[in-house]
């Protein structure tokens, strides 16, 4: 992991300006400036760490095409791409958001069947069942967080934006609430796994924490065998029929991927979303004057700052992409923060606007085959979430800085210190 850091300072010191934004902290901390100067470069530009899509276009087709797949081969792989992408775990129980069976890195025909089986359960009813859930939640982390002694400022993020999200993930996963803080302690912990070029120290974090989180994973199928629940893991645990059942290692491997992909994301649209309404009045206005305006709102926000920065694939055979050749065994990182600021696409793109009319065109959420499969839980949080919150407390201010997490991948703040009141 230390090869991986060096070759991406190397390649920084070398004008690759993706390896600016993974290494420099003012750059990761605005991104948007150097995705401008890459996609002023050309839709698919080369770089010495990988070729780089960042217009609308050209993340739209690459996302899209069956020329490229996600995840690798390691023994395939040319030795500096190993170090940077792979995370070699250390025991074969062991699955991380990235190692394979997990959805986000498998191809056809074993995603198309695991896509099949988790939409099973995770349907557009199952989804709707859990709206009332959100409010109720909603509702007792609002009075929670008014409960607290007057004028003393909050942390929005350790007392609404994570705990909604994990909330909402113990339903999905039939699991006790007094589980929630474990599970943002092992999710806190792994998170930079997503990230190309984790220390050493991180990556032996990642691997407690998922080492934890598998065991715990696997009694936890083992209770659900024996006192199935109504809640979407006990359904996947139950699946038997001629479409196939899934083994323990792909229960864990979907399990644990609802379970990260459920709060770590959420959680950056919950505290993004929050920071840009209060640096935002006019906008804020324009939503209590009129509330249909909320679904584009948060379309908004996932556009503008989203909580998934990028992504990558590798091309299977000669492609091209927006007119570009690309070779066979490329890899291409999708910057999905890039496109979803692409001018031909977004008029004004730095401008944030909850009545943009096309809001809705960004790819927070992927494209293609790997498309978010929890898309509509997440705006539905977004929605119930935010709204609920800043109806409660129409004054809601900043009481400091809020600080960025350390993340690349996943964009998002860590602390966001608030007044709820303006007579504070
Ligand atoms: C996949 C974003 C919330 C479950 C993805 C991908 C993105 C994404 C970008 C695809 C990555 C790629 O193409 O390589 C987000 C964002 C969210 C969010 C921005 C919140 C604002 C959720 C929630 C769940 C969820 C709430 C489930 C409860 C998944 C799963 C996949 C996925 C299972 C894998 C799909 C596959 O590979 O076929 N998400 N997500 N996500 N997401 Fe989400």
């Amino acid at each position: 992991h230390g090869v991986a850091r060096v070759v991406i300072g190397r390649a920084h010191r070398k004008g690759d300006l993706h390896a600016r934004i993974l290494s420099d902290p003012a750059a990761r901390a605005d991104p948007y400036a150097t995705y401008d100067e890459i996609r002023a470069r050309g839709p698919l530009v080369p770089g010495r760490l990988m070729m780089q899509a960042v217009s609308h276009e050209a993340v739209t087709s690459v996302l899209r095409s069956d020329a490229f797949a996600v995840g690798f081969d390691p023994d395939e792989m040319p030795w500096v791409a190993r170090h940077l992408l792979t995370r070699v775990a250390a025991d074969e129980r062991i699955v991380g958001p990235i190692d394979p069976p997990s959805l986000l890195v498998t191809n056809a025909p074993d995603h198309t069947r695991y896509r099949r089986l988790v939409s099973r359960v995770f349907t557009a009813k199952a989804v709707e069942a859990l709206r009332a859930r959100v409010e109720e939640r909603t509702t007792e982390l609002l009075d929670a967080m008014a409960a607290r002694p007057h004028g003393e400022p909050v942390d929005l993020v350790a007392e609404f934006a994570s705990l909604l999200p994990v909330t909402v993930i113990a339903e999905i996963l039939g699991v006790p609430l007094d589980m929630r803080r474990q599970f943002l302690t092992w999710g806190s912990m792994a998170a930079p796994v997503l990230d190309i070029g984790l220390s050493y120290r991180q990556f032996v974090e990642s691997e407690t924490a998922l080492e934890e989180m598998s065991d715990w994973m696997y009694s936890h199928f083992e209770r659900l065998r024996r006192e199935p629940g109504d809640d979407i893991v006990s359904k996947l645990v139950h699946l038997d029929d001629e479409s196939g059942k899934l083994d323990d290692r792909e229960l864990l491997a979907i399990a644990g991927l609802l379970l990260a992909a459920g709060f770590e994301t959420t959680v950056n649209l919950l505290g993004s979303g929050a920071v840009l309404l209060i640096e935002n009045p006019e906008e804020r206005v324009a939503l209590a004057a009129d509330p249909s305006l909320w679904a584009n709102a948060v379309d908004e926000m996932l556009r503008y700052e989203s909580p998934v920065q990028a992504t990558s694939r590798r091309s299977i055979r000669d492609t091209e992409v927006c007119g570009v050749p690309v070779k066979a065994g490329s890899f291409v990182t999708a910057m999905i923060g890039g496109a979803n600021r692409d001018p031909d696409v977004f008029p004004d793109p730095h401008r944030f606007d909850v009545r943009r009319s096309n809001a809705r065109e960004h790819l927070a959420f992927s494209s293609g085959a790997h498309y978010c499969i929890g898309a509509s839980l997440a705006r539905l949080e977004g929605e119930i979430g935010l709204r609920r919150l800043f109806e409660r407390f129409p004054d809601l201010s900043l009481a400091g800085k809020p600080s960025l997490r350390g993340t690349r991948t996943l964009r998002g703040f860590d602390t966001i210190p608030v007044h709820l009141n303006s007579n504070r």
